[in-house]
């Protein structure tokens, strides 16, 4: 099988990883990739965001399955112009993907579905601003209705600041704060059959102990030891399969990968967001653990096949990914420092810990960063401790000039709670 993955992050690293070690897949292409993923797959450059391009570029190299990896394609109607030439793609179309692309959208279906989510109001008047702060009190919880790569959500206890926030967009969802530990849960569905992957937990904020800005993630872990072993299927139940179901019954059936961002609230599980695709960098310790070889589990999705398909199998390992940004990420990151310790660690350490590149880029014989979020270092290990260690010690090997990690990733959780 010929699969054409589009993205260049570390999560299409990571699908291109598991796809390479997936003896069905006879050749692999990824465009745009980065430094990293040309080890594991042929490049092809490409603009992610053209569908027509990208059409040409499957039907050139005869690709049996496309995987768009980023949501800002799958928003634009890539899916569509790759099916539309006749290809197998994974990742849902332009209409379903409004999952994703408009927060008040996804509010809408969650209310028709009777999903469990923030109580919340869509506005767009300075007037509707201030109603909806002063209904839900502190800590205000402001949205940008539309994609805003992680950076349009404002937490904050601050009322100048939330409302700052507010009117610097055209359209924003106000909502109900929730309180709770926060879990990733992805599900691969054709639009009719969900398929439910392992659950993880993302640390969203810059700092260590949760403290400084939002960011696209910093660093991951699966399983979640503290977590009910009842939840994943209590998510199927209260929120994959109906979300699933109400698309297709509005006749725009979402089929890829549905990521359910939760909250564990003390009066139960509720929807923080939907993502139209793999969560970064999530993905880096799901698919770590997932044994079931890869290509046949998205193709099935793409053909809707997935009732075919024989359950999951997982390692019992666990897995820790640490994300390391540059030089004042998330606010301007600087970009072309040189990156070394790339070859220690896969002399040393392959295959229980290995980088996975984000945002780099080859120039001449060295790697240099080219991105806020640099490298995603992913350990497995016989327990998350094990895990954790072997991560850090990957990442103690890598050197790049002011760069940043956060050094409390999975620390609670290998500690059981
Ligand atoms: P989102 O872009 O929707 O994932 O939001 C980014 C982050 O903001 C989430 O991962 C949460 O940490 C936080 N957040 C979003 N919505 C809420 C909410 N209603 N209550 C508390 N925290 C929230
Ligand atoms: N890890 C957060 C996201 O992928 O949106």
């Amino acid at each position: 099988m010929k699969v054409l993955v589009i993205g260049g992050g570390a999560r299409e690293h990571a699908l291109c990883r598991s796809l390479s070690l997936d003896p069905a897949v006879s050749a692999l292409y990824c465009a745009p990739g980065n430094a990293g993923i040309a080890d594991v797959a042929t490049l092809r450059p490409v603009d992610a965001l053209d569908g027509a391009a990208v059409a040409t570029l499957a039907t050139e190299i005869a690709a049996d399955l496309v995987v768009v990896g980023p949501e800002a394609p799958l928003v634009a109607g890539v899916a569509d112009a790759v099916r539309a030439a006749g290809i197998p793609v994974f990742g849902p179309s332009a209409e379903a993907a409004q999952l994703e692309g408009s927060k008040a959208f996804a509010k809408d279906v969650m209310a028709a579905a009777g999903v469990p989510t923030a109580r919340s109001y869509v506005c767009t008047t300075p007037e509707e601003v201030d109603e909806a702060l002063d209904a839900f009190g502190a800590p205000y919880v402001v949205k940008d209705d539309g994609l805003a790569a992680g950076k349009g959500v404002v937490v904050t206890d601050d009322l100048a600041v939330a409302r700052a926030h507010a009117l610097a967009c055209d359209r924003v969802v106000i909502e109900e704060y929730l309180d709770g530990p926060e879990v990733s849960l992805f599900a691969i569905t054709d639009g009719v059959t969900v398929v439910p992957l392992q659950p993880a937990q993302d640390f969203k904020r810059a700092l260590d102990g949760d403290e400084g800005p939002n960011t696209g993630g910093m660093g991951a872990y699966s399983p979640l030891p503290w977590a009910d072993p009842k939840l994943v299927d209590e998510v199927m139940e209260l929120v994959l399969q109906p979300t699933v179901d109400e698309l297709r019954r509005r006749g725009t059936p979402f089929s890829g990968l549905l990521y359910a961002g939760l909250a564990i609230t003390g009066r139960g599980t509720r929807v923080i967001e939907f993502n139209a695709r793999f969560g970064d960098p999530e993905t880096q310790v799901v698919l770590a653990r997932l044994r079931t070889p890869l290509a046949g589990v998205l193709l099935n999705a793409a053909n809707g096949t997935l009732d075919t398909l024989p359950p999951l199998v997982w390692r019992e390992d666990a897995a820790v990914t640490v994300v390391i940004a540059s030089h004042n990420y998330p606010e301007t990151p600087r970009t072309g420092d040189p990156i070394e310790g790339l070859l220690e660690v896969a002399a040393e350490d392959e295959p229980d810990a290995y980088v996975l590149h984000a945002g780099t880029r080859r120039e001449g014989n060295t790697v240099v960063s080219a991105g806020g979020r640099v490298l995603s270092v992913t350990a497995t290990g016989s327990d998350l401790a094990q895990a954790r260690a072997k991560a850090y010690k990957a990442v103690a090997r890598i050197r790049l000039d002011g760069s940043q990690h956060r050094t409390d990733i999975a620390a609670k959780a290998a500690q059981g709670h």
